[in-house]
């Protein structure tokens, strides 16, 4: 494995060491938004030390939580891979986890009243990731399948748009679990917290893992490869 250094960019790195990508939301470092900054100077900006992180990192496997390198993926498999594990699984996760969570802070809202305003949070989210991999589906994924298939300067520059606003909404996307983070104490069950408050954080957690996994693959590695090819190579 290529050893990591504080030279490289986050996207370089996670896309070496997928796993990364839990220490980095962990601290809070949006590296699907933020891929180009590097490890050095994200470490100046958010005041970690990032000796420690080097190490811990380079200790890590390089293959994702599902065994696979996904720096040796192309562009098709991580398409197919990201509907079948990402697309799929939010359309069933999200309305089921809704339910818990309805639940779940109507046990807990007297102590915690900020979980109030994470269901609130929550329903917006749930909405906008539905609506966003849905507009995914039914244009931009069917003309960059086309298109992968048959490369060709008009399908590329038909393209372009759609990308760049799935990427924009990327971006909001992460946000949420930002807030999201804020409000649940970083997922954390407080002392008596019921059994459905301690699964309804667990599966925020997951969720925002996830997500931010599904959001660096597809905007950093699938639409920034596309995005990045010129008409003028036809
Ligand atoms: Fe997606
Ligand atoms: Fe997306």
């Amino acid at each position: 494995m290529k050893t990591i250094t504080s030279d490289m960019t986050l996207k370089e790195i996670v896309k070496e060491v997928p796993r990364s990508g839990d220490i980095f939301r962990e601290l809070r470092v949006d590296f699907v938004n933020n891929g180009d900054k590097t490890l050095a100077d994200t470490a100046v900006e958010k005041g970690f030390d990032e000796e420690n992180l080097l190490y811990e990192i380079n200790e890590m496997e390089t293959v994702n939580e599902d065994g696979i390198d996904i720096k040796y993926m192309d562009e098709q498999s991580i398409l197919k891979y990201i509907q079948r594990k990402y697309h799929e699984d939010l359309k069933d996760e999200l309305p089921v986890l809704e339910e818990y969570m309805e639940k779940a802070v109507k046990q807990h809202k007297k102590e915690r009243p900020e979980l109030e305003e994470a269901e609130t949070l929550f329903k917006r989210m749930k909405d906008d990731i539905l609506e966003h991999i849905e507009n995914e589906e039914r244009t931009a994924f069917k003309m960059l399948e086309n298109y992968l298939e048959n490369p060709n300067p008009h399908l590329l520059e038909a393209l372009k748009p759609y990308l760049t606003t799935l990427k924009g909404e990327h971006e909001s996307l992460a946000q949420y679990f930002y807030e999201m983070r804020a409000l649940t104490n970083d997922y954390t069950p407080e002392a008596g917290a019921t059994g459905e408050m301690r699964l309804v954080l667990q599966r925020l957690e997951k969720l925002e893992k996830d997500t931010f996994n599904h959001l660096f693959l597809e905007g950093d590695l699938l639409f920034d490869a596309v995005y990045e090819q010129r008409s003028s190579t036809f």
